[in-house]
C-alpha cells in the first residue's frame, strides 16, 4: 500500500495531468521509420493532452451521443428534459414533423461540441500548418476552423490559413454542413489541400473549412476541428461527396489499417499501417463490420458482469473514438448496475449514477470467442454532486445501435482494419485502481 488516499474520480485525476505528449515513444521494430512523408512507412501518432479542456460535462456527453446519430430522445430523457430547467436551457426540444402526431419529441444538444481531452496534430497545407484535431471514428468529415471562419465564432482555436498554402484550391460550389436539430452545428466551404497525419500525406484532400460554427462548438478552444475516420459514405460535402483522409491514404499504408491504443488518465496513441504486437496481451479477436453502414459497426457476441456467467446475446454497436461513454442496450445496463450497491438512475438526466466509492464489477464483452475485459474502476466516468458519480456505461436506448466509446476503448487495443473490413480487439495492460480504498489488505 504505497499510495495515499488519492482521487476518487476519473475527471479529477485527468485534470491533474501535466501538459505533455505522454509516454515515451516506443516503436515495435527498429526497422520502422518515423515521420516520413508519404512513403507508406508505418507511423505512430501520440495524442497530446488538451490542457484547456474543462472538466467534462457528463450530461452533455450523454445527450451529444444521442444527437450525433440523429435520433429521438427516450421517454426517460424527454421526461428529464421537461422537468429539469437546466437541461431545458441546454437542450432544445424539437418537434419532428413526421412523428409529431404521436407527440414524439427529439432532444438535441445546443452544445454539440465534440469535447475530448486529447487532440492529435494534423498538418494541412504546403508549407504545413499544424492544427490540433480530434480523431473520430464515428464521423467522416475532416473539418477545421480557419481564416474563413466568421470571426466572432473563433475563440482561440488555431486556424488553418488556406491563403498561406501554395497547394490550396477552393472547390467550386461545394459546401458542407454538420447539423444538429436545433440548427446548431457547423457549416462551410471546401478546399483541396495537402494533409499529413504522422507519416502519410495526401495532396488533394478535401478540407472542410468552417464558415459558421455554433456557440457550443466554438467554446472548445483547444481543438481546431475533427478528423473523421468512418467511411466516406457518411461525408457531408454536397453536391459532390468526398472521400475521407483514410479512404485516400489507404493504399499508401503498409497494411490498410490503423490501431487505437487509448489510455486511462494519459494520452494514448494511434498507429497507422501496422499492428504493434507488443502493445497487447493474448490474441486479437476479430469480427466483421457491417458493410452496409458507413460506421465501424459490429455485433458483440455477449457480455459478462463481474464473476457471473457469460450471457451470449448479440447487440449492434459502432466503435467510436469520438464518444466518451460506453453505451449499450438497457438489459446490459440493468444487469451491470444491479451489481453496484447504491447505483440509481438520476431522474433529472436519465443517466445511471453510482456512489463515487462504489466497488464496480469488471465488465467483459464478447467478440465472437474473444473476451475483452474492462476493469471495474474504468467504469466510473466522472463526479457529479456529493458522492455521486456518473457511470461510464449508459443506455443506448433511442440510438439505433450501441456505441463502444472511450470508456471501453481505453481498456483495449483496437484495430480498425479496412483491408478485410474487420475490427479487432485485444486485452492489454491496464492501469491499477489508484482509489486506494481503506480495504483491509491481508499482508
Ligand atoms: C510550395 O511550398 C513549399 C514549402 O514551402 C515549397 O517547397 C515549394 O517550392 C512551393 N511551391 C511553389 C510552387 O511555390
Ligand atoms: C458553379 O456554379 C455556377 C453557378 O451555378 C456555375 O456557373 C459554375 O459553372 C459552377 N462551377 C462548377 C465548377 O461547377
Ligand atoms: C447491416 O446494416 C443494415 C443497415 O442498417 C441492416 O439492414 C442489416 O441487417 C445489417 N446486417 C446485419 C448482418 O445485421
Ligand atoms: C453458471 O453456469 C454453470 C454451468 O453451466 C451453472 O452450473 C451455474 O448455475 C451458472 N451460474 C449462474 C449464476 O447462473
Ligand atoms: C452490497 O451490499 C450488500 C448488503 O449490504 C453486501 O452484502 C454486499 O457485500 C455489498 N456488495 C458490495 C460489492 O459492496
Ligand atoms: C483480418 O486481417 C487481420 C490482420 O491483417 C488478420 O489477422 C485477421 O485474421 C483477418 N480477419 C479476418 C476475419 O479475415
Amino acid at each position: 500500500m504505497k499510495t495515499t488516499a488519492v482521487l476518487t474520480c476519473v475527471v479529477a485525476a485527468t485534470a491533474a495531468l501535466p501538459n505533455s505528449p505522454g509516454k515515451s515513444q516506443k516503436l515495435p521494430k527498429p526497422t520502422l521509420k518515423h515521420g516520413m512523408q508519404g512513403d507508406g512507412n508505418p507511423f505512430r501518432l501520440h495524442q497530446q493532452y488538451n490542457d484547456k479542456f474543462k472538466a467534462r460535462d457528463a450530461v452533455h456527453e450523454f445527450y451529444t451521443a444521442h444527437s450525433k446519430y440523429g435520433v429521438e430522445a427516450t421517454d426517460a430523457m424527454r421526461l428529464a428534459i421537461t422537468q429539469n430547467p437546466l437541461l431545458k436551457h441546454k437542450f432544445t426540444l424539437l418537434r419532428d414533423g413526421a412523428v409529431d402526431q404521436q407527440g414524439t419529441v427529439a432532444a438535441r444538444p445546443v452544445r454539440p461540441d465534440y469535447d475530448s481531452e486529447y487532440v492529435i496534430p494534423v498538418q494541412i497545407g504546403n508549407p504545413p500548418q499544424t492544427v490540433p484535431i480530434n480523431l473520430d471514428t464515428g464521423s467522416a468529415d475532416l473539418w477545421v476552423f480557419s481564416t474563413d471562419t466568421y470571426a466572432p465564432d473563433v475563440h482561440g482555436q488555431a486556424l488553418y490559413q488556406p491563403a498561406l498554402s501554395n497547394m490550396s484550391q477552393l472547390m467550386a460550389n461545394q459546401s458542407w454542413k454538420v447539423l444538429y436539430g436545433d440548427g446548431s452545428g457547423a457549416s462551410g466551404i471546401v478546399y483541396l489541400d495537402k494533409v499529413a497525419v504522422g507519416g502519410v500525406s495526401y495532396d488533394k484532400q478535401a478540407v472542410q473549412v468552417a464558415v459558421q460554427v455554433s456557440a457550443g462548438i466554438s467554446a472548445d478552444s483547444a481543438s481546431s476541428g475533427i478528423l473523421g475516420l468512418a467511411s466516406g459514405r457518411a461525408n457531408t460535402i454536397r453536391p459532390n461527396q468526398q472521400m475521407t483522409f483514410l479512404d485516400n491514404v489507404m493504399t499508401q499504408l503498409k497494411e490498410p489499417l490503423f490501431t487505437a491504443n487509448l489510455q486511462k488518465g494519459a494520452p494514448g496513441s494511434y498507429d497507422f499501417g501496422y499492428i504493434d504486437h507488443s502493445a497487447y496481451t493474448g490474441d486479437i479477436g476479430w469480427t466483421n463490420i457491417n458493410l452496409s453502414t458507413p460506421y465501424w459497426q459490429i455485433y458483440p457476441s455477449g457480455f459478462q458482469v463481474g464473476s457471473e456467467n457469460f450471457t451470449a446475446s448479440r447487440w449492434t454497436s459502432i466503435v467510436d473514438t469520438g464518444t466518451s461513454l460506453l453505451m449499450v442496450p438497457q438489459n446490459i445496463v440493468d444487469d451491470y448496475y444491479s451489481k453496484v450497491n447504491g447505483s440509481f438512475v438520476d431522474k433529472d438526466t436519465a443517466m445511471a449514477m453510482i456512489p463515487c466509492d462504489a466497488e464496480l464489477p469488471d465488465f467483459h464483452f464478447g467478440i465472437e470467442d474473444y473476451r475483452g475485459l474492462v476493469p471495474g474502476h474504468y467504469m466510473n466516468y466522472a463526479p457529479s454532486q456529493g458522492n455521486n458519480c456518473y457511470g461510464g456505461m449508459q443506455s443506448s436506448d433511442g440510438i439505433p445501435f450501441g456505441v463502444i466509446g472511450d470508456i471501453l476503448l481505453k481498456a483495449q487495443f483496437v484495430v480498425f482494419n479496412r483491408g478485410n473490413m474487420t475490427v479487432g480487439f485485444a486485452n492489454k495492460k491496464t492501469v491499477p485502481n489508484t482509489q486506494a480504498k481503506a480495504t483491509p489488505t491481508p499482508m
